[in-house]
């Protein structure tokens, strides 16, 4: 045993009451900014802060999937100077996460990647290659995502292999369509939660999230911690979920 092994936080319900997967709509970054009389790209900086201190409570609690809404298919609408400050954090934390491969962290990128610079996409590409083969925690990032764009890749992707004679209309199931999302071979989201007051999924993993459990606040995303997210999983761990069953 390493002389200093780090402590790990304890979860605070019982672990096999945690959810499998969370995802997060990192949402109120503008307000938070505004509400300072700054510039918005101010509050991202800080959002990116949290995203960083709840990914590692989540590893530390035994979280073994948790997603992250970074930038939707809808974003690119924001003004140039706003999308400009996304991508140079998204660069500084790619970068960061280069320096912690031994972390026990695997990197998943979810989203077309292709209208990002290139240097941005070659080291999305790099960090997931090089954190392939940690199990500790995996982190899925939204990143140029929109659900029904990700539905309709798959929808796409299945029309080719039944024009190529590979695949029989009647053969596609919820399973072959779930097979060409990007979350491929990934577990549905158990958990989601959106904090800024919005009630709504925003196209966020909307297939994946088919029979999730919601969590809402109103506090914004660069004020939320892991004593707000500790509060989400005790109300999640009294849900009863049924998937359709019942009692
Ligand atoms: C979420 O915060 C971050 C992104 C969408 C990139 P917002 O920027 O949407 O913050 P609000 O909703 O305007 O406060
Ligand atoms: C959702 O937030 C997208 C991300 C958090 C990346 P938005 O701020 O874009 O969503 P709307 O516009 O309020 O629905
Ligand atoms: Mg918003």
């Amino acid at each position: 045993m390493a002389l200093f092994e780090k402590k790990k936080a304890a979860p605070p319900v019982p672990a096999e009451k945690l959810p499998k997967h969370i995802g997060f709509i990192m949402d109120g970054n503008g307000r938070w900014a505004k509400k300072r009389g700054m510039p918005r790209p101010f509050g991202h900086i800080e959002g990116g802060k949290v995203y960083r201190k709840i990914m590692l409570y989540c590893q530390d609690i035994g979280i073994k999937y948790v997603s992250f809404y970074v930038f939707s298919t809808e974003n690119w609408s924001r003004a140039q100077e706003e999308i400009k400050g996304i991508m140079q954090m998204m660069r500084m934390y790619l970068d960061d996460a280069q320096k912690h491969l031994d972390d026990g962290v695997r990197f998943i990128f979810l989203g077309d990647l292709s209208p990002y610079p290139e240097d941005i996409r070659t080291r999305m590409r790099k960090l997931e290659k090089d954190t392939e083969r940690n199990t500790d925690i995996n982190v899925l990032m939204a990143v140029n995502y929109g659900g029904r764009a990700e539905i309709a890749k798959s929808a796409r992707e299945l029309a080719e292999l039944v024009k190529q004679g590979m695949l029989n209309p009647e053969d596609i199931t919820e399973q072959s369509v779930a097979d060409h999302l990007y979350t491929a071979g990934l577990p549905d989201v158990d958990l989601v939660i959106r904090p800024s007051g919005e009630l709504r999924l925003s196209n966020f993993l909307i297939w994946q999230c088919a029979y999730a459990e919601y969590y809402f606040t109103n506090i914004l995303w660069p004020d939320f911690t892991p004593e707000e997210l500790d509060k989400a999983l005790i109300d999640y761990a009294g849900r009863g979920r049924r998937f359709g069953g019942a009692e």
